[in-house]
């Protein structure tokens, strides 16, 4: 037995009001597409075509970026309704050899695995089985016809119902599983004297019924489609408690999944805790015991045993074991802070390497640098890396201590266990175990205050 899938994918998805084809649309950290391709993986089909149109080329990039074995296009240049979609594919020749069919659309991210094994199933032996849902109102939805004997008859659609089939509740999700020769001899015959004009792929239903049709009832938080974008924040909310869910069964504290968003894709380690106002997206993965948040958003960023984060933006870095963040700093990427390592309130990083146990604790820039373990960097340090021309590195050896307000104008070395004092703009290295100190003596003005008062009270013409 050899089992295809088609994902209908060339639609503009008009009620998006979108430059974007609807199926590139992201939910939850990751296009509709992706998520119905991600239903489909685990089914190990033979072949998973997926028919592109509108916007062609990016809808097919994106079904690429999935990585999927067996994935086919085909294309469909007009979109002239969803039999027609179907059509295109049988004519390219991308259901060749197989022997069933499942067809399903692109904008059903909310579908799992569990309904579309139920339907492969089930369908055997069929021409076909429809994968229905119930609904309180059906408007807009093709309706399942079912005879006094249960037995479905045809689908008809909601703009060519009369107002008694309008009344059925049960609806058409356009998730079918067909025998591939028995949909391929319909698809040549369709008719386009509907109310759309188009070639309806519910119109297959009626003519296979003497060669078995049956139907699936699946639940409708499971196989609705999305037409919109209140349709797709909602999808958003179910897909996010979805993955949430599964980290909490697996170990992971979540505060307030109301207000905690985690991309699927993300991996979080047991007895991690996500405060409220966590964004963990893209690449990333939390290791055990590692606390994010209150409010943080962390992107393509690993995170080390026990590491706190709290507060901060994190992209495109490593956080070692241990290590803190914030609050309010923004690491950007090639950060890696060490074990213990610390970047404290208001530092901003980026391309910087920071040693074990080293700390950063406030008010700093640190870019293109190398600092290395236990060194202490004082507030408002700053990383003077740009020359207007281009970037150069700073590096500060194991233990030094670089006083607050100091202006380290790259490309520049400290020294292991090196000084510099408060207030210096340090432009030549410093040797090990050395105190640099940039500025200008003291002085002391006695009585000064005094003077000025005397100096302003007289009237404007005697001020000398
Ligand atoms: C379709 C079903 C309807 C069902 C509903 C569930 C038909 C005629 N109707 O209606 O019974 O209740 O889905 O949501 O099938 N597409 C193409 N090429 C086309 C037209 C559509 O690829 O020429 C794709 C779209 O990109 C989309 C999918 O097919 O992913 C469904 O098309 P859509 O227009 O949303 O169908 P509905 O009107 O919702
Ligand atoms: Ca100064």
């Amino acid at each position: 037995m050899s089992r295809a899938a088609v994902v209908l994918a060339a639609g503009k998805g008009t009620r998006f009001r979108s430059d974007r084809a609807k199926v590139l649309h992201t939910v939850a950290g990751r296009s509709m597409l992706r998520w119905v391709l991600e239903a489909l993986r685990p089914l190990e089909l033979d072949r998973v075509v997926v028919v592109v149109g509108h916007q062609a080329d990016a809808v097919r990039a994106e079904a690429e970026a999935a990585g999927m074995d067996g994935l086919t296009f085909a294309q469909q240049d007009t979109q002239r309704g969803t039999g027609h979609a179907v059509r295109c594919a049988v004519d390219q020749g991308a259901l060749d050899g197989m022997d069933s069919v499942v067809v399903l659309p692109g904008d059903v991210p909310l579908l799992e695995p569990e309904p579309l094994r139920r339907l492969l199933d089930d369908s055997s032996g069929a021409a076909a089985t429809i994968l229905s849902f119930e609904v309180d109102d059906p408007a807009g939805y093709g309706r399942l016809v079912r005879d006094r004997a249960g037995q479905v008859n045809r689908i008809v659609e909601h703009a060519d119902a009369d107002a008694h089939e309008r009344a059925i509740r049960e609806v058409n999700s356009a998730i079918y599983a067909f025998d591939a020769k028995a949909l391929i001899g319909e698809l040549q015959s369709l008719a386009v004297d509907n109310e759309q004009g188009e070639e309806y792929l519910t119109d297959v239903i009626a003519p296979l019924v003497p060669r078995g049709v049956g139907a699936v009832v699946a639940p409708a938080e499971i196989v609705a489609g999305v037409n919109d974008r209140v349709q797709l924040a909602d999808a958003g909310a179910v897909l996010r408690r979805r993955v949430l869910d599964d980290l909490m069964r697996s170990g992971v504290t979540v505060v307030d999944p109301s207000a905690t968003y985690v991309e699927a894709g993300v991996s979080v380690d047991v007895d991690v805790v996500l405060q409220p106002g966590t964004h963990l997206e893209g690449a990333t993965s939390v290791a055990a015991g590692a606390e994010i948040g209150p409010y943080a958003r962390v992107k393509d960023t690993t995170v080390g045993e026990g590491a706190v984060i709290s507060y901060s933006v994190v992209t495109g870095a490593q956080i070692g074991p241990e290590a803190t963040v914030g609050p309010y700093s923004h690491l950007r990427p090639g950060t890696r802070l060490e074990r213990g390592a610390k970047a404290g309130e208001f530092v901003g990083m980026k391309n910087a390497v920071i040693g074990e146990g080293a700390k950063v604790p406030h008010l700093s820039y640190i870019g293109d640098a190398d600092i290395g373990p236990g060194a202490n960097i004082g507030a408002a340090t700053v990383t003077v890396n740009y020359d207007g021309f281009s970037k150069h590195r700073t590096v500060v050896g194991p233990g030094a201590r670089v006083g607050s307000d100091t202006m380290l104008v790259a490309p520049i070395t400290i020294g292991a266990e090196a000084y510099t004092g408060a207030g210096s703009v340090i432009t030549t290295d410093v040797p090990d175990g050395a105190l640099a100190v940039e500025r200008t003596e003291q002085r002391i003005i006695e009585g000064y205050a005094e003077r000025k008062r005397a100096r302003n009270a007289k009237p404007p013409e005697d001020r000398g």
